[in-house]
Formats: C-alpha cells, structure tokens, sequence
C-alpha cells in the first residue's frame, strides 16, 4: 500500500472553488459536530479572511478537506489551518498528510512566517508543528493544542488577529 494517497491515481488534491462549499461544510459538520462554532478557533476564522482552501476528490466525491485564514502572530503576517476533515472510512491512507502538504507549500508560496493551527500535537508534529504557548488566541485554547510551524525566521509571540 503506498505511503501517501498521492502516489493513488484515484485521489486528486485540488484548490477549493466556490462549488465545493457545500459538501465541505457537510464534511466538517461529520468530522466535528456542531461543537465547532463554540470554539475560539471558529471566532478567528470568523473575522479572518479566507486564503486558500484544498479539497481531495476521490471518484467525483469530496473525501476531504482544508482551509487557511490569513491572520497575523505578534503583528507577524501568518496563516490560520483549519478546519482539517477527512472523510471516516478513507481516513488513514494519507489524505490529511497530502492536505497539511499543500497548506504547507501554499504558505511558504505566500511567503508568511509560519502556519498556526489549534489541534493534537500527535499528529501535526510529523510535519514539523511545535507548541506555541506565547501565540494568544482571542479567547481560551489549550497551550499545548496551539501549535506552529516556522516557515520564514520569525516565531510565534503575541496577539493572533484576523488579517
Ligand atoms: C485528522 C485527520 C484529518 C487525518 O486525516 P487522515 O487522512 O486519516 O490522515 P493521514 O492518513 O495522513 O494520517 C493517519 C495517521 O494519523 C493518525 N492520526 C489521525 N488523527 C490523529 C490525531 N487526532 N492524533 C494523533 N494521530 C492521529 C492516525 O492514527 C494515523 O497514524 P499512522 O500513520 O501511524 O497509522 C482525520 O483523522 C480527521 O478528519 N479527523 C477528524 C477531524 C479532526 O479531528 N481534525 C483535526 C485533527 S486535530
């Protein structure tokens, strides 16, 4: 089995377009529940401006999904990754490791310091995301779930605020 579903013919990562909002947001809704809006993630993503989006297609349908925010870290000019989804029985052949890949090359395309999300370590840190405990969200999030990965020199210290 290969290690990454980017080595299968059959799944395609690709910019999200308008078109694709609708089964991104029932993707979401699966992946976390309504739980989500309560989140202080969500209240970034409400005043930040939409960046990028990648979906993965697998035979015409919507397997997955990722969204970058523009914001800034201590004035610093950074993206915002999330929400991140996966369809449940696809999940595990690489789709979400593909997504974090392309939000990854879109921010060094962008040429921003780094990519801030709020999630488990456990898993974003086989890209290279560390704990970032002086980024301060506006409003409660667990130290150890905000995390960064650097992709200019600058670290992530101080106020996130949508951009
Ligand atoms: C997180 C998610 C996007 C990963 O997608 P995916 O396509 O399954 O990811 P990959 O195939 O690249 O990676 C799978 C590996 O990550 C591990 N993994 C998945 N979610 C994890 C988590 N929350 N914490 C730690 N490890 C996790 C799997 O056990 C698997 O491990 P293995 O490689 O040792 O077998 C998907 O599981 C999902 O949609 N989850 C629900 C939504 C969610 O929780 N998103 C945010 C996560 S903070």
């Amino acid at each position: 089995m290969p290690a990454s579903a980017a080595l299968s013919p059959t799944i395609r990562i690709a910019p999200e377009t308008p078109g694709d909002a609708v089964a991104v947001e029932a993707l979401v809704l699966d992946a976390f529940g309504p739980g989500r809006f309560a989140k202080t993630a969500e209240r970034l993503r409400e005043r930040a401006t939409k960046i990028a989006g990648f979906s993965a297609w697998l035979d015409g349908q919507l397997v997955g999904s990722v969204r970058l925010w523009a914001v800034t870290v201590g004035g610093v000019e950074a993206v915002f990754l999330g929400p991140i989804a996966v369809a449940r029985d696809i999940r595990g052949g690489g789709i979400g490791a593909d997504l974090v890949a392309a939000c990854i090359d879109e921010a060094r395309r962008l040429n921003v310091g780094g990519v801030l999300l709020v999630g488990d370590a456990p898993y974003f840190a086989r890209f290279g995301f560390e704990a970032a405990p002086d980024a301060v969200l506006p409003g409660p999030a667990d130290p150890r779930r905000v995390l960064w990965l650097r992709v200019g020199e600058a670290m992530a210290s101080g106020p996130v605020r949508p951009a």
